[in-house]
C-alpha cells in the first residue's frame, strides 16, 4: 500500500473539472500539481481560486508529466480516450469524468491498458457515491420491495446545452449508472424516441426504455430543454415503493409502503379471471440519511483505490456497460424507436442485489 503523497494534474478547467480540483485538494497526502486547458480564461479562474495551483496551457505536457502519479481528465466526451490513453501509456492513474469514451470499442481499449499496466482507471459515475442512491441499494438488498417490477427516471433541466454528446450521453448516462449499480447489471434491449430543436442531429430530448435480464423495466427521460431541474427515480416494487429526488437535500429517500395484493376471489370468478386486486396504502417513512459530498467521496474513492490497488466501483467495467447501453440507444434513436440489442452487461457487483433478495425471499 502506498501511503506516500499522490500528486494529481487535472485537464479540463470548464464547469465540472475545478469540482474535482477542490475536492482532491482537501484530501490528505494528495496535492494538486497543475490545471491544464488549451482555454487561458478559464484558468485565471483557476489561479485566482486555487493560488498554490500551476496552470498551463500545454495538455500535452500535463498528461505526461513526470511529477504527476496521476490525471483527473474533465474534459469534452469526444476528447477522453486520446487524454485518458496518452496518461495510462505515461504511467499514470485515471480519473475520467463520465461517460467514459464515444464507443464500446475505445472504452475497452482504456481498460485493457490499465489492467495491463497494474493502473487504477476510475470514471466520473458520481450518482455511485451520492448518499441517497447508496440508501436506496441497502434497501434492495435487504429485499424490502420484493421483486423489482419497474424504474423511472427524470433527469431535466434548462440547459446545460452541449455539441458533442446528445441529452442522452450527457444526462441518462447518470442513470444508468445508478441502475446498473442497484440491479447489479446492465440492460439487455432498449428502445428510444428523441427530437433534436436546438441542433441538428443533437437530441434535446430522449425517452428511452430498457428491459434488464431478471426481468426489469426502467425508463428514462432526459433533456436539457426544459423549464424544471429535475433528478428523480421512482422504484415500483411488489410490496414496496421508492422515490429518491436529489433536489430533496434534507429528504432524498421516501420509502412507501403501497403495493397492490392479488387474491383469489371465487365472487370474482368470472369478471376478472377468479383474482381480485387490492391496493393497499400503507407509511411513507422517511430514511435518515447522511453522507459527504458525492463528488468529494468519489475522489477520496479514486485516491483509496490507487494506494490500495482495488478495483473502483466506478471502474471501466461499469463504465463501458453505460456507453454499450447509450450506444444502442443511440441506434434505437437512428432507427425511430426501433429496438435494439445491447450486449451482456457484467455489472459492478455480480448479482449481489439479486441474492440479496433471493436469500430475503424475495
Ligand atoms: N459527474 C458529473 O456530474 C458531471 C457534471 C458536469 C460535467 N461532467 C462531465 O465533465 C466533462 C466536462 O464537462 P464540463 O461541463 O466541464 O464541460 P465544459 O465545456 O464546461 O468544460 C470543458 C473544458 O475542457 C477544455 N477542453 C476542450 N478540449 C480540450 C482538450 N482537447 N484538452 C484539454 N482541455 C480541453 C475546454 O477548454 C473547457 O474548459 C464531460 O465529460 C461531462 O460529461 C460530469
Amino acid at each position: 500500500m502506498n501511503q506516500g503523497l499522490i500528486t494529481v494534474n487535472a485537464i479540463g478547467a470548464g464547469r465540472w473539472g475545478p469540482n474535482l480540483v477542490r475536492s482532491l485538494r482537501n484530501l490528505p497526502l494528495v496535492r494538486v500539481h497543475q490545471v491544464a486547458d488549451p482555454d487561458g480564461a478559464r484558468l485565471e479562474l483557476i489561479a485566482r481560486r486555487f493560488p498554490d495551483v500551476r496552470t498551463t496551457t500545454d495538455v500535452a505536457a500535463t498528461v505526461t508529466d513526470d511529477v504527476a502519479d496521476a490525471v483527473v481528465i474533465a474534459t469534452p466526451v469526444r476528447t477522453h480516450f486520446d487524454l485518458a490513453r496518452r496518461a495510462l501509456q505515461a504511467g499514470k492513474h485515471v480519473f475520467v469524468e463520465k461517460p467514459l469514451c464515444p464507443t464500446v470499442e475505445e472504452c475497452e481499449l482504456l481498460s485493457e491498458l490499465a489492467e495491463g499496466r497494474g493502473l487504477t482507471l476510475a470514471v466520473g459515475h458520481v450518482f455511485l457515491f451520492n448518499a441517497g442512491i447508496r440508501k436506496v441499494r441497502e434497501i434492495l438488498d435487504s429485499g424490502a420491495l420484493g421483486r423489482v417490477y419497474h424504474l423511472h427516471a427524470t433527469r431535466t433541466n434548462l440547459g446545460p446545452i452541449r455539441d458533442d454528446v446528445n441529452a442522452l450521453w450527457d444526462l441518462a448516462s447518470h442513470d444508468l449508472s445508478i441502475f446498473q449499480y442497484w440491479l447489479g447489471a446492465g440492460p439487455s434491449e432498449v428502445t428510444a424516441h428523441g427530437e433534436s430543436y436546438l441542433k441538428t442531429g443533437i437530441e434535446d430530448v430522449v425517452l428511452a426504455s430498457y428491459r434488464y435480464p431478471s426481468g426489469e423495466m426502467a425508463s428514462v427521460q432526459a433533456s436539457w430543454l426544459n423549464p424544471r431541474k429535475v433528478r428523480e427515480i421512482t422504484i415500483v416494487g411488489e410490496r414496496k415503493m421508492i422515490v429518491w429526488s436529489d433536489m430533496d437535500v434534507i429528504e432524498p429517500v421516501r420509502v412507501y409502503d403501497k403495493n397492490v395484493q392479488t387474491r383469489s376471489s371465487a365472487a370474482y370468478a368470472d369478471s376478472l379471471g377468479g383474482f381480485q386486486m387490492q391496493i393497499r396504502e400503507g407509511d411513507v417513512v422517511i430514511p435518515h440519511v447522511s453522507g459527504s459530498e458525492p463528488v468529494a467521496a468519489e475522489c477520496e474513492h479514486f485516491i483509496e483505490c490507487i494506494r490500495d490497488g482495488r478495483p473502483p466501483i466506478n471502474g471501466a467495467a461499469l463504465a463501458t456497460d453505460v456507453v454499450r447501453a447509450l450506444a444502442a440507444t443511440d441506434e434505437s434513436l437512428r432507427r425511430r424507436g426501433a429496438m435494439a440489442l445491447i450486449g451482456k452487461g457484467r455489472g459492478p457487483s455480480g448479482g449481489r442485489v439479486r441474492a440479496a433478495r433471493v436469500a430475503a425471499g424475495a
